[in-house]
């Protein structure tokens, strides 16, 4: 099975017509390289899932990268990284997201989800730079966890996360303002505070800094059930945000009835509800999604089930509810590795998460058939900005080349120390609660 840039490049080729009829895309930008939508005037998510989503004003931007990394051929940027990871050495260490194309993937010293990425930060103190190929938040999440004299980088600052800017700190701290106005702040009898904030990792370490700073916690998909546990123990209620779909589907499977799950709209006084909704909560759920899940349809399970019978059906907990439903299991991107790994029989998986993950999967298992509920290739548009052209970029600065100096730290992630300290509270405690 040919990884998403493969795919893409069948898409481009006039002789491979016959290939290219049977593979749709949701954008036909996908087939250029990322570098076309750097410099542009207004912030934009690129070609894939989130492209109708408009990306907020203070989104970072990526300028253009020398020519010499946009022209240079895949065989050229492949010499040349290896080359600067060599010389680099344990100084170091590149860490990739499941959803990374394959022709980065191959460069990482360790992939994983957000919850092992996060914990791999913390693992080689030894390294002077880490390169994450993954997003803005992952990096910002790496660059407080490891050590204060390592660098981070991601390599193109264009790769952030639409759910993760669907929550920004000046609507958060409105909506806990007006929750305080109907809760108040006193603990109930057993000590458990009237609300406690919960954030997904997807979102910004401002975010995770007033997590931290109102007693609360940040969760993956891998451990958010785990999570919740742990803030009923302390908390009469959760505000759970940016990803509702997460929220929802744990807080369900937790048993939680859909009633005491409001929604909070930022856009509306009271998130849209009423005070006593509010009160009868359980989990208030932010109104964010992310736009590669929400493709996944019940309809598209129904047609796998009808084309092969038997056919296990395993979606991301950031799909709606109705799709988690349908499926067979959910599960973070590291559970969906985990259990087709673990399958002994050739079985068919019909899965419902990001494209590359789907059919790196499906070339690492060959005995199983494995394909992506979504017919359309449709990436996560800014996990597609990263491209071994940049890696090649902000390694080279780095590492030094014949007409290069060296040293050079280009697209460094640095969160403040005054957001970091309380951030790092919340993410301590995320740690702590094991999947
Ligand atoms: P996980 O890697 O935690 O499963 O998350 C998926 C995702 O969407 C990352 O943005
Ligand atoms: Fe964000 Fe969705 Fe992409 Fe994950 S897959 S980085 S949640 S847009």
């Amino acid at each position: 099975m040919a990884s998403i840039s493969s795919t893409i490049e069948l898409l481009s080729r006039p002789e491979a017509e016959a290939a290219a009829a049977q593979v749709r895309s949701c954008s036909p930008d996908l087939v250029k390289a990322p570098w076309n939508f750097d410099g542009g005037s207004l912030p934009a998510y690129g070609p894939g899932a989130s492209m109708a989503d408009t990306a907020p004003a203070a989104t970072p931007r990526q300028g253009q990268i020398p020519e010499e990394y946009r022209l240079a051929s895949d065989e050229e940027l492949d010499a040349r990284i290896l080359a600067a990871k060599e010389k680099l050495g344990e100084k170091l260490v590149i860490l990739g997201h499941f959803y990374q194309r394959d022709e980065v993937v191959k460069y990482a010293d360790f992939v994983g989800d957000s919850f092992q990425l996060a914990q791999a930060a913390k693992e080689k103190p030894e390294a002077e730079v880490i390169v994450f190929c993954g997003v803005h938040f992952m990096a910002e999440t790496a660059d407080m966890l490891s050590g204060g004299d390592q660098a981070v980088i991601l390599p193109n600052l264009a790769a952030g996360c639409s759910m993760a800017d669907m929550a920004d700190s000046d609507s958060v701290q409105a909506c806990w303002d007006q929750l305080a106005g109907i809760f108040g702040t006193e603990p109930d009898a057993d000590g458990r505070i009237p609300v406690m904030p919960v954030t997904y990792m997807n979102c910004s370490a401002a975010l995770k800094a007033f997590v931290g700073e109102h007693g609360g916690i940040v969760c993956t998909s891998s451990n958010a059930a785990t999570v919740l546990e742990w803030a009923f123990q302390r908390a009469q209620r959760v505000l759970f945000f940016p990803d509702q779909h997460l929220g929802r589907n744990t807080a369900k499977a937790m048993g939680v009835p859909l009633e005491q799950m409001p929604m909070w709209n930022p856009r509306k006084p009271l998130g849209g509800n009423d005070g006593q909704s509010l009160l009868d909560s359980k989990v208030i759920l932010w109104h964010g999604f992310c736009s590669v899940h929400k493709r996944f349809t019940v309809d598209q399970i129904e047609q796998a089930r009808a084309e092969y019978p038997g056919v296990r059906v395993i979606v991301h907990p950031e799909c709606p509810m109705p799709v988690v439903d349908a499926a067979d299991e959910s599960g973070s991107t590291d559970y969906i590795r985990k259990a087709i790994a673990a399958a002994e029989e050739p079985t068919v998986f019909a899965v419902g998460t990001e494209i590359n993950m789907v059919n790196r999967l499906a070339a690492e298992y060959p005995q199983h058939t494995i394909f992506c509920l979504d017919p359309v290739v449709c990436p996560c548009s800014t996990m597609y900005r990263i491209h071994p052209g940049y890696l090649a970029w902000v390694l080279e600065a780095y590492a030094g080349t014949a007409t290069l100096p060296g040293g050079e730290i280009l697209n460094r992630i640095s969160v403040p120390e005054s957001v970091a300290v309380p951030a790092r509270v919340a993410l301590e405690r995320m740690l702590a609660a094991r999947p």
